[in-house]
């Protein structure tokens, strides 16, 4: 694919209209086989489309949420169908082959499932959250449905047969996106009361990806957590009268919506990482640090300084760190006897942990300088470079969405893959 300013002089070759729904036309992309070219409509539905109002101006507002949306998703390490935004009101995709299933996921109970559950009362909090799913079925105004309905049914797109395992991955998948976007909109203040997604298997790999859109459409969105202030499209299907004062309210919020949204993607701390090494020697062991860092976007910086041999070095570089106001994680890395991070764990308030390089030799005996600590200290020990560029990241993680994103999005591909691996040995073996 080539850049986004050159792809748009070039202009894309539009094949035929694969599909069109409501809100969006899907199109074919000529030169681009595995990728297809999502238009949004300047229509506002409500209720099945029972309610179709034009609003000048939607479509590329919901064009924008979707792209924040994706890009803080796909930055995280979710997968998804979205490539990137091609125009105002459209955006490239791979093509999909889509499940029909809705995928709900609430924190707060509000709306439908109010009146699916009479006694419970709006504002009831889920933890864990609360999955439902319904079956993508206008003419029956897309009934609830259990997983076992949803297995019996058999589906099989692209040539996979939906199964235990790919309801499980949509399930996990879910929750991971929902806690992803609410902990993104906590950010901006906002409550994440509910949402609602859909997957497509990629046509090509036959993966399981978020696909479609989320939007206005998609979720709701409770400022300070106050239903009255709510900025989502509910404020469209509450209304008595549709008069133009009112889409403009509408429209209003939509675009409150679109503005903040572009505010998720960006961080709202940002700490580093500072790797201490003993000795050169352990230089390996260090970019290893420091390349697991990056993959958490945090800054990682490497320095050599022994607390053995010059005390007065490592308590000086200490003091550098320490005077810029950056949260800072140090990383201790010395072989043989770690005097480096008990000696700045005595010295710092800033987090250490120590990240021996132990040998095969002398390891077990060498361990213990980084275990066995006077009283005070509070230095942590973890063996392998990920283990401790992983749990710096954590410690970002507390106060910075995107690090927190991207733990969360790792910790779902790991389950997916062992679900996958478990899936293709049962199958071998059968
Ligand atoms: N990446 C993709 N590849 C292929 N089809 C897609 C992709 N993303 C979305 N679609 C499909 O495009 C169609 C048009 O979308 P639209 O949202 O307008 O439909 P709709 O009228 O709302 O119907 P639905 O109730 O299925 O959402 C839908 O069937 C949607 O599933
Ligand atoms: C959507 O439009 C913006 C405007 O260019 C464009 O930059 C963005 O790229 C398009 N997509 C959306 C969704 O805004
Ligand atoms: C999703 O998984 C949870 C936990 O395993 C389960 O309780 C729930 O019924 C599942 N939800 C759906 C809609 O399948
Ligand atoms: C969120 O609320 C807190 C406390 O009320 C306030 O200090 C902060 O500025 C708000 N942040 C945003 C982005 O609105
Ligand atoms: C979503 O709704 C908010 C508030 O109603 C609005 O400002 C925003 O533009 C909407 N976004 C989309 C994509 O429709
Ligand atoms: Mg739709």
């Amino acid at each position: 694919l080539l850049p986004l300013h050159l792809e748009t002089l070039q202009k894309l070759k539009i094949g035929q209209k694969l599909n069109e729904g409501k809100t969006k036309q899907i199109f074919e992309l000529v030169d681009q086989p595995g990728l297809v070219l999502v238009q949004s409509k300047d229509q506002i539905t409500a209720g099945n489309a029972v309610r179709k109002d034009q609003m000048e101006g939607k479509a590329a507002i919901a064009n924008k949420t979707t792209s924040c949306v994706f890009k803080l998703l796909q930055e995280s390490g979710i997968k998804t169908a979205f490539v990137k935004q091609h125009s105002d009101t459209a955006f490239i995709a791979t093509h999909c082959e889509m499940i029909p299933i809705e995928w709900v996921c609430r924190r707060v109970a509000t709306g439908s499932f109010l009146k699916r559950n009479p006694g419970v009362k709006e504002g009831y909090r889920f933890t864990p959250l609360k999955m439902e799913m319904f079956f993508k079925d206008d003419a029956n105004n897309d009934p609830q449905w259990s997983e076992e309905q949803l297995l019996e049914s058999k589906f099989c797109l692209a040539g996979l047969t939906i199964s235990q395992c790919e309801v499980d991955i949509m399930n996990r998948s879910t929750v991971a996106i929902f806690e992803i976007l609410e902990k993104a909109w906590a950010t901006q203040n906002c409550t994440l009361v509910d949402m609602k997604i859909e997957f497509g298997v990629n046509v090509k790999t036959q993966e399981i990806v978020l696909a479609d859109v989320i939007d206005n459409d998609s979720w709701r969105l409770w400022p300070a957590g106050d239903r009255s202030q709510q900025k989502d499209k509910q404020v469209y299907r509450d209304l008595k009268e549709v008069t133009p004062e009112a889409m403009q309210m509408v429209k209003r919020n939509f675009e409150w919506v679109s503005e903040r949204v572009k505010l998720l993607l960006e961080p709202q701390a940002s700490g580093r990482v500072v790797v201490l090494m003993g000795s050169t020697s352990d230089m390996a062991h260090c970019e290893k640090i420091r390349k697991a860092c990056t993959s958490y976007g945090i800054m990682c910086i490497l320095r050599v300084t022994s607390a053995h041999k010059g005390p007065d070095e490592t308590l000086r570089i200490k003091a550098e760190y320490e005077g810029d106001g950056v949260p800072t994680v140090f990383v201790a890395v010395a072989g043989r006897s770690n005097g480096l991070g008990p000696v700045m764990s005595g010295n710092t308030a800033y987090p250490v942990i120590n990240c021996p390089p132990l040998t095969p030799d002398w390891g077990a005996q060498d361990v213990w300088s980084s275990l066995r600590m006077p009283s005070g200290l509070g230095c942590s020990t973890v063996l392998s470079p990920d283990a401790a560029a992983q749990f710096a990241a954590q410690i970002f993680g507390l106060t910075d969405h995107l690090v927190w994103c991207k733990l969360r999005a790792s910790m779902l591909n790991t389950w997916v893959s062992l679900k996958l691996a478990d899936k293709k040995l049962q199958a071998c073996s059968l």
